[in-house]
């Protein structure tokens, strides 16, 4: 029989049609709980879903007819309810299974070895230096990082007025402590501590107000050592020091002594080495001389003694200090000091 629609009927029921062919090839499409769940949204959405728009389109369909669209739009509506559900409990299912299957741990397998750290080049050139004054019976003590002026200048015999003293080369904490220059305030607190005859390396982080540049860092390193006995002449800071030398850079390393100042030694000498790049025999490290200047050394002065209640008449020492960084600069081949704090990991990892 022949039946005669409005045109907004006829309308309808074709795009009733058009959506249920369309959600067939979407939901075909939708492998995923996402998909699914943006199709559902599409298609049910209570703003702008699509089957609620039919359902307020309802109320154009002329009286007579609105059953048979309604009848169509319910069969649409349950049809791709149950559709939707039935994948959308099918696809939930497969995914916890494989991620079930992910988290099983197989315990057959090899377990993976632990990644190990490694020692920063300065560690482990702390750990050596420190390592041979161990042999020869030396205390180790690091010493404070935070210092007053006496221990860092005063004790040292620095005057009043020396430059190192002002707030352009040391950082202050506040009006009475400061951030140590050096680690020579450990010789001064090793004394005041033991009784000698003593003696004692102290290995840390020392700190002045310098421009980072392919030298300098504002924080570096230092070891320092002292003794203090009876009868200590310059001969045994020289055969103290040759030892070190050689232990650090090989027995075929020269040494040199140069004379020099420092306020807490009389006399002062700087120590130079026989360049390991050149062996001695002149290249652009070590500005074609042969040598390389490695630490600053003396006879502690008797006023130095007399800071710390030791009677200069009745004992003598020696002291020495020696920069970490350029050690492991020289050692392991490192032309710029901003590589050691930089702490890359890929340059970490070599040492
Ligand atoms: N404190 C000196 C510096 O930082 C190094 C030094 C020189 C330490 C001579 C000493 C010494 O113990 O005797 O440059």
């Amino acid at each position: 029989m022949a039946r005669v629609f409005c045109f907004r009927m006829i309308c309808m029921l074709d795009d009733i049609a058009k959506a249920s062919s369309d959600f067939d090839a979407a939901l075909a499409n939708a492998n995923d709980s996402h998909a699914l769940d943006d199709l559902r949204i599409h298609y049910f959405g209570r703003k702008g879903g699509l089957i609620p728009a039919f359902f307020s389109r309802l109320k154009e369909v002329p009286k007579e007819q609105k059953k048979e669209a309604g009848d169509a739009l319910n069969k649409l509506r349950d049809r791709l309810e149950s559709e939707l559900k039935e994948k959308s409990e099918r696809v939930a299912a497969e995914e916890a299974r494989r991620k079930e299957a992910r988290s099983i741990i197989d315990v057959t397998l090899p377990a993976r070895a632990p990644r190990l750290g490694h020692l920063h080049p300065v560690t482990i050139v702390r750990r050596e230096v420190e390592q041979i004054f161990r042999e020869m019976s030396y205390t180790i003590d690091p010493g404070p990082e935070i210092e007053s002026d006496w221990y860092n200048f005063e004790a040292l015999n620095f005057t009043p007025d020396h430059p190192a003293r002002d707030t352009q080369d040391t950082f202050f904490v506040d009006v009475n402590r400061l951030l140590r220059t050096h680690t020579s305030n450990a010789q001064i607190r090793a004394m005041e501590r033991w009784k000698p005859p003593v003696k004692v390396l102290s290995a840390g982080r020392v700190f002045r107000r310098d421009e980072i540049t392919m030298r300098r860092s504002p924080m570096f390193h230092q070891a320092e050592g002292f003794i203090v006995d009876k009868g200590i002449h310059i001969g045994h800071l020289r055969a103290t020091l040759e030892h070190v030398v050689h232990r650090l850079f090989g027995a075929d390393s020269k040494m040199r002594m140069r004379p020099s100042f420092f306020p807490f030694t009389e006399p002062s000498a700087e120590v130079d080495m026989s360049c390991v790049f050149c062996k001695g025999t002149g290249c652009g490290t070590c500005s074609q001389t042969g040598w390389m200047e490695i630490l600053g050394c003396g006879m502690i002065h008797p006023q130095v003694l007399r800071n710390v209640g030791i009677d200069p008449e009745e004992w003598s020492g020696f002291a020495f200090g020696m920069g970490l960084d350029r050690v492991a600069m020289l050692k392991f081949d490192i032309p710029n000091i901003r590589t050691l704090f930089e702490n890359d990991l890929r340059v970490l990892q070599q040492f």
